[in-house]
């Protein structure tokens, strides 16, 4: 039995925090991932090795630094069973190891669409480096794409693939793309932008089957209206389901997510868990959210690591979440509850959409050609964490001026 004092499970953003701050702490942390390759920037996934099959995923580690040496990696390693009352966990290989503290950070899985065809060659799922080759491999000029999903998978990979010289169809079941967490000014700005860059984008419906000639290739995409679209290939982006299996078969508390306070720290003293996979309830209770942010995963898992450390930590950030689609970017701060009421505040260049709550600001999302929303909705990111109220007659006034609505937000942040 190997005994390193903390273990981390896990290959994504959370998990690469988490044993970084530990490692950065001078103590020795074990990284296991069911990956082939050590943490990496899946963000990269849905752009550039899309747009440029032989570009570099970035690693998640600077070469070089010097921490590295504490952070034992092994990859293609499945975990199997935890015990979090011995204090041990075993991997698929029989390997059992005993730790300390334990950071669970195993993330989330694409949804399968559950219709006849959904399963077999020409269907793609995006979340890892396997799954982005194979995609970029099928990306032929000239080739029909269904994308199934108008969510940030499904436009992104569409942005990606009008680049690459394919027909693209977006399908998306609701009533408007980017039906969750994004308000609708900013969804429809982009689906305009999708429209003057070819895409034809349909709402409302959802495939039924997938169709298939009797060699097996797709041929199409039966949808729920009776519309038979013609089709070589199909992206599937129909959200992600956490990874919970191992935190339930252990005893976890666990509600679409492993259940964590704000110092991500699960139902058993000696397990901490960060990223998509969690569920964090906040002191006041409630059901609490769970966050499909790479910002926010890696932050988690700073807080998990200091969590486990014995340090006084709490995730308080307001998370911040970006899209590129050809040269526009999308970002949002804050994670705003339905209920919120949205103000428009930018131009039709570049839509931002404030969400308040009893007039204190709880998100920002906006959308731009080129950098610009950024300024605006980083400051809209400090604001939310400092709780600040806006002054609604100063953001109009700024008449859509992005630098100009920056600094009215910076000076709500105080
Ligand atoms: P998503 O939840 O953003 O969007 C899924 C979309 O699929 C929704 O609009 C939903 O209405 C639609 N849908 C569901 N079932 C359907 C059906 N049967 N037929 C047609 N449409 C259907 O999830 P998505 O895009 O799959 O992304 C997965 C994960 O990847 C998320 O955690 C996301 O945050 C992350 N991601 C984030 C990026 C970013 O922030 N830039 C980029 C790429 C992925």
């Amino acid at each position: 039995m190997e005994s390193p004092r903390f273990v981390v499970v896990g290959g994504g953003p959370a998990a690469a925090a988490a044993a970084r701050r530990i490692a950065e702490a001078g103590e020795p942390v074990a990284l296991l991932t069911v990956e082939q390759v050590a943490p990496y920037d899946r963000t990269a996934l849905s752009k550039d090795a899309l747009l440029d099959p032989t570009a570099e995923v970035p690693g998640l580690w600077p070469p070089g630094a010097t921490w590295r040496d504490d952070v034992f990696v092994r990859t293609r390693t499945p975990v199997a069973a935890i015990d979090p009352d011995a204090g041990t966990l075993t991997t698929d290989d029989g390997t059992m190891w005993a730790y300390e503290r334990l950071v669970l950070a195993t993330g989330a899985e694409p949804r399968r669409l559950a219709v006849t065809g959904a399963e077999g060659p020409g269907v793609h799922h995006l979340r890892d480096t396997a799954d982005a080759s194979a995609l970029s491999g099928a990306l032929t000029s000239g080739a029909r794409l269904v994308v199934v999903g108008g969510g940030v998978i499904g436009l992104e990979v569409a942005a990606a693939a009008v680049h690459r010289g394919l027909d693209v169809e977006v399908v998306e079941a609701g009533p408007r793309v980017l039906g969750r967490g994004v308000p609708a000014p900013v969804a429809l700005w982009l689906t305009a932008l999708h429209t003057r860059h070819g895409v034809r984008v349909r709402t409302g419906v959802a495939p039924q089957e997938v169709v298939r000639a009797p060699d097996g290739s797709v041929t199409g995409v039966h949808l729920s209206d009776d519309t038979l679209l013609p089709a070589d290939l199909v992206v599937v982006g129909i959200g992600v389901d956490p990874r919970t299996a191992l935190a339930e078969d252990a005893g976890l508390a666990v509600d679409d997510g492993v259940v964590v306070d704000l110092a991500m720290r699960t139902s058993h003293p000696a397990v901490l868990a960060a990223g998509d996979g969690v569920r964090m309830v906040p002191p006041a209770g409630g059901r609490g959210v769970r966050l499909e942010s790479f910002t926010a995963a890696g932050r988690q898992g700073e807080v998990a690591a200091d969590t486990a450390l014995g340090l006084e930590a709490a995730f308080t950030d307001a998370p911040w979440s970006w899209s590129d689609q050809y040269d526009a970017t999308m970002q949002s701060a804050g994670v705003p509850p339905t209920e919120a009421e949205e103000v428009l505040v930018g131009g039709p260049e570049a839509p931002l959409v404030l969400s308040l709550e009893h007039g204190r600001l709880v998100g920002a999302c906006g959308v731009s050609i080129g950098p610009g929303i950024a300024r605006p909705v980083r400051a809209a990111g400090r604001a939310i964490e400092a709780g600040a109220r806006v002054d609604l007659d100063a953001l109009r006034a700024a008449g859509g001026d992005l630098p100009a609505l920056a600094r009215v937000l910076r000076d709500a942040a105080g």
